[in-house]
């Protein structure tokens, strides 16, 4: 059997763990890796059994035996990557947000379906098994109509001034930090699981460190944490640290959320909470193999995953019994197993957040950045 050919563009925490995921599928092999030093792709590929490392991803590009590519750079980069791997009729796994603009996003549509090409933007969240569950559970009525949904996704690895990452610049993470990094997963987990859009909103945005202390020397994410001192210079900033909105879900809904990098002792906190007229389900991804069921006149519930208490459709998303936890680089494989099964069968369904939904998201920012700007509702175009 020949395994599909895949490139991974980055070395850093998503490279890592786009590699380690890859191998979990058996048919696919990470065959070249780019960064943006040769040095750190080697260093990479030497630790990780990788056959070919570049300094220049443009060279996989020209190898036709490579069919994929994982884009795991900086968000900056999304574009002109994906959009030159598009163009060199790769298949392309882009990581969120797909672009740092909308029109960027809406371009990368365009290429990719006049290619005829999978594109998957990678919402990965999704695909926990209780959030497949609590869309299930929607899909087929146990919540009634929903009439609130509310959350936050919250962490704390950019609460002090000297923590620092390449998403706090504008020019290589785009103008919003906290709401693209982590804001789009939220907003794409609830549209995914009601089945409805958010149709207008009305968004804050708060940086409350105006400058931070910029490390000498690069960093690469979650890695800031070791450094010295000595070692900063004291730059402004112009991406938000906190972002909250209020918005209108479908025709009736409400909902209200945070996203906060600032928020000490929240490690990666997505929890979401959504309200029928039935019954409510609460998730919290620091706890992912839990579901809250919320009932008005019999006790409530917390479900622990087992596949077998699963809905049937949620069931697919779960490969271990009960007991036996699944966690955030679980989500990874469903998406790889799903992504790859299109690749290597044009026809096979797409279970996977594609470039579109890449875009809706861009949307939604779109309506964020122009709601805090005017201190306004605005409608998501
Ligand atoms: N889906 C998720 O759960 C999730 C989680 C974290 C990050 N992300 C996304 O993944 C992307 C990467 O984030 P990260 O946390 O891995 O960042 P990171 O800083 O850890 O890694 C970024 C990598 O990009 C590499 N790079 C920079 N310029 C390059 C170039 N020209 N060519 C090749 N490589 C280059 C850097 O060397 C580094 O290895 C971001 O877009 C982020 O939003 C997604």
């Amino acid at each position: 059997m020949t395994k599909i050919k895949t490139a991974i563009f980055g070395t850093g925490f998503m490279g890592r763990v786009h590699t380690e995921g890859v191998r979990r599928l058996g048919n696919v092999e990470v065959a070249a890796i780019a960064a943006s030093k040769q040095g750190t792709a080697q260093a990479f590929a030497d630790s990780l059994c990788i056959e070919r490392a570049t300094g220049d991803y443009r060279e996989l590009l020209a190898d036709p035996e490579i069919q994929a590519v994982h884009v795991c750079t900086p968000n900056a980069l999304h574009y002109p990557m994906a959009k030159a791997a598009l163009e060199a009729g790769k298949h392309v796994l882009c990581e969120k947000p797909l672009a740092v603009t909308s029109a960027e996003g809406e371009d990368l549509v365009r290429i990719a379906a006049e290619k005829g090409l999978a594109n998957c933007t990678f919402h990965n969240l999704r695909y926990y098994p209780q959030v497949q569950n609590m869309r299930r559970m929607r899909e087929s009525g146990e919540l009634g109509e929903i009439y609130a949904a509310q959350g936050t996704y919250s962490q704390d690895w950019l609460l002090y001034d000297t923590d620092w990452n390449w998403r706090i610049q504008s020019d290589k993470n785009g103008k919003s930090r906290c709401f693209a990094d982590i804001g789009t997963h939220w907003c794409d987990m609830l549209e995914h699981v009601s089945g409805m859009r958010i149709q207008s909103l009305c968004a804050d945005m708060q940086t409350f460190h105006k400058t931070r202390k910029m490390p000498n020397r690069s960093v690469e994410t979650f890695t800031g944490k070791a450094l010295q001192p000595e070692d900063y210079t004291e730059v402004e900033i112009d991406t938000e640290d906190f972002a909250s909105m209020i918005f209108k879900l479908g025709d009736q809904a409400r909902g209200a959320m945070t996203a906060s990098q600032i928020s000490a002792g929240r490690k990666n906190r997505l929890s979401i909470e959504i309200y029928g007229t039935k019954g409510s389900v609460t998730w919290d991804q620091e706890r992912p193999d839990e579901l809250w069921i919320g009932q008005r006149n019999t006790p409530n519930l917390v479900v622990v995953k087992d596949p077998s208490l699963l809905s049937e459709k949620a069931r697919s998303y779960a490969d271990l019994p009960g007991g036996h936890s699944e966690g955030y680089d679980d989500t990874f494989k469903q998406v790889f197993r799903r992504f790859y099964r299109t690749v290597e069968d044009r026809t096979a369904p797409v279970e996977y957040g594609t470039f579109a939904d890449g875009v809706r998201q861009l949307k939604i920012l779109d309506a964020v950045l122009e709601s805090s700007a005017k201190q306004a509702w605005v409608a998501v175009k």
